[in-house]
């Protein structure tokens, strides 16, 4: 922490300048979601939590997909991403035009798509999902079929657990997809009574051979209500440690994989977006009413 000290003054000192909040996602390493954070949380709670902000600025701490949800439920809001290039492969593996195509292709069915994807993507469809309310999602549109974009892998996982028939799109998570059900084999074998957590994200036989999944948030709520004696969290690696930090009693083993997206941001360019004002997300007005309607629509539900 000694080495983090001077950079976590100066960010507290200008939090208060600038009358700004940080908002961190659970994937941010421990100096930045411990030390600086004002609200942290998985995807869901980030946009929940953008609603409720009484300040100018908005420092998100996580990736693009996530600062521009943030801008358009602030649209008066000055909100600022610490790396424009933190993306998502998620995010990537889908355009609006592509949207378009499906729509053509599958008249009438409604398209739910995951946050983790841009503002143009949002706008071209009806309603929003995260991983913490996917299922919720797919089952209130009350319709048989749906469409649930671009996480192959989550729509697979959610189709487990409803009658409601979901068309599935083929992105994948750069993080998630490297966990196999071998690897998750090994880890009961050589951990013995090891609680194996893991997010929809992963492959669909890598979420059956888990006792549990949830989003990041859901996650880190079961560690602390369950007090597993030793887990695993199938995610990207900071999530462990940041849990870890709350509950030194429960045992965490690791095996994870680093989000290279989610790993650009720093304290230090945390402390330079909020001295130079950079780097502004903006979204653009022809999308931005369409993509926060998706949002809010997920929001009330
Ligand atoms: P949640 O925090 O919503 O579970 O999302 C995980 C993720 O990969 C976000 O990038
Ligand atoms: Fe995207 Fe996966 Fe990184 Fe989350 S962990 S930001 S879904 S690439």
């Amino acid at each position: 922490w000694m080495l983090f000290e001077d950079d976590i003054a100066a960010i507290l000192e200008l939090k208060r300048e600038k009358n700004a909040v940080i908002l961190a996602h659970n994937y941010q390493t421990p100096e930045i979601y411990h030390g600086v954070a004002d609200i942290v949380g998985d995807s869901l709670a980030l946009a929940r939590k953008a609603v409720e902000v009484e300040a100018d600025v908005i420092v998100l701490a996580g990736v693009h997909f996530m600062a521009e949800t943030a801008k358009l439920l602030n649209p008066e809001k000055t909100v600022l991403i610490p790396d424009m290039d933190a993306g998502c492969s998620l995010a990537d593996s889908i355009t609006a035009a592509d949207v378009a195509l499906l729509r053509e292709a599958h008249p009438g069915v409604p398209i739910i798509t995951y946050v983790n994807t841009s503002a143009a993507v949002k706008a071209a469809s009806d309603i929003c999902c995260t991983s913490g309310n996917a299922l919720e999602i797919v089952e209130s549109l009350g319709v048989p079929k749906v469409l649930m974009i671009p996480d192959e892998y989550l729509a697979k996982n959610i189709a487990r657990e409803t009658k409601v028939e979901i068309i599935a799109w083929q992105g994948h998570c750069e993080v998630h997809e490297l966990f196999t059900a071998e690897e998750v084999r090994g880890l009961r074998e050589a951990w013995p009574g090891v609680t194996i957590l893991a997010h929809p994200e992963c492959p669909p036989e890598v979420v059956a051979e888990a006792d549990f999944s949830g989003s990041t948030a859901v996650m880190s709520e079961f560690v602390g209500t369950k007090k597993p004696a030793r887990v695993v969290l199938l995610t990207e690696c900071s999530m462990s440690d940041n849990v870890a930090l709350d509950h030194p009693d429960v045992e965490f083993v690791r095996p994870c994989n680093l989000c290279p997206h989610m790993k650009r941001i720093s304290l230090r360019n945390i402390r330079e977006a909020l001295e130079q004002n950079r780097h502004e997300v903006t979204v653009d007005p022809a999308i931005a009413d369409d993509a926060r309607r998706a949002v809010e629509r997920m929001l009330a539900i």
